[in-house]
């Protein structure tokens, strides 16, 4: 595996690359929270740590117990885990883009935070809320975010949607009442390839105005 993650003529591993980088540099455009485990992972997936464990997460409310190795990551657990009974947990709103902590397309939410799921190990996950953007209406009822983004027709294609909807519901948990600097600021860890940005900005200040 380390092989494998060495970009092609350089000797960087990601993990190396992980380890590295300054917390000045990367603070500037991800949100702390996304980075929680991003070590971890990279020692992980470097092939550190190989065994096998059985965990319990808290998933939309839920409680799944899963058999993983100990490099997994959430974000695979979520699209393509099965629990111990047999059942796909099958959350496949998180995309699998970048697997690297860049685009935004994997995020949930831990304990009511932005987290970049394809950053953190499945096992740090346990005893926390996990909220994937499966978990955000109630019923039939939208999360204000998501009826804000129909309403403004806040996209495209849709590959980056649900990533920027859990960035932006984690947003207005922390701050109801965000300016649009504000908004553009808590949502900068999240990339949009079709540039629907003005669109998600006014979703998010229309969302904001519900809570
Ligand atoms: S897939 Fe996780 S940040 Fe891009
Ligand atoms: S709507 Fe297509 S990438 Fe954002």
């Amino acid at each position: 595996m380390p092989d494998k993650e060495k970009k092609q003529g350089t000797n960087i591993s990601r993990r190396n690359f992980l380890k590295g980088v300054g917390t000045g540099t990367v603070a500037a455009t991800v949100a702390p929270s996304v980075l929680i485990g991003s070590e971890k992972a990279a020692d992980a997936q470097a092939g550190d740590a190989v065994a096998n464990a059985t965990i319990q997460l808290n998933i939309n409310g839920k409680s799944y117990q899963i058999e993983v190795e100990a490099r997994t990551t959430l974000l695979t657990v979520l699209r393509d885990g099965i629990d111990t009974s047999g059942s796909n947990i099958d959350l496949t709103g998180a995309k699998l883009i970048c697997d690297r902590g860049e685009c935004g397309g994997c995020t949930v939410m831990v304990d009511g935070k932005s987290v970049y799921a394809c950053m953190m190990l499945a096992i740090d996950a346990q005893g926390k809320q996990i909220t994937t953007v499966e978990g955000l209406a109630d019923g039939d009822d939208l999360h204000p975010v998501q009826e804000a983004f129909v309403q403004h027709d806040a996209l495209m294609c849709g590959f980056c949607t649900p990533g920027f909807i859990v960035s932006s519901a984690a947003l207005l948990n922390e701050n109801s009442k965000p300016t649009v600097e504000e908004i553009k600021v808590g949502l900068s860890g999240n990339t949009c390839r079709c540039g629907t940005y003005p669109f998600i900005f006014d979703a998010v200040k229309t969302a904001s105005r519900k809570s």
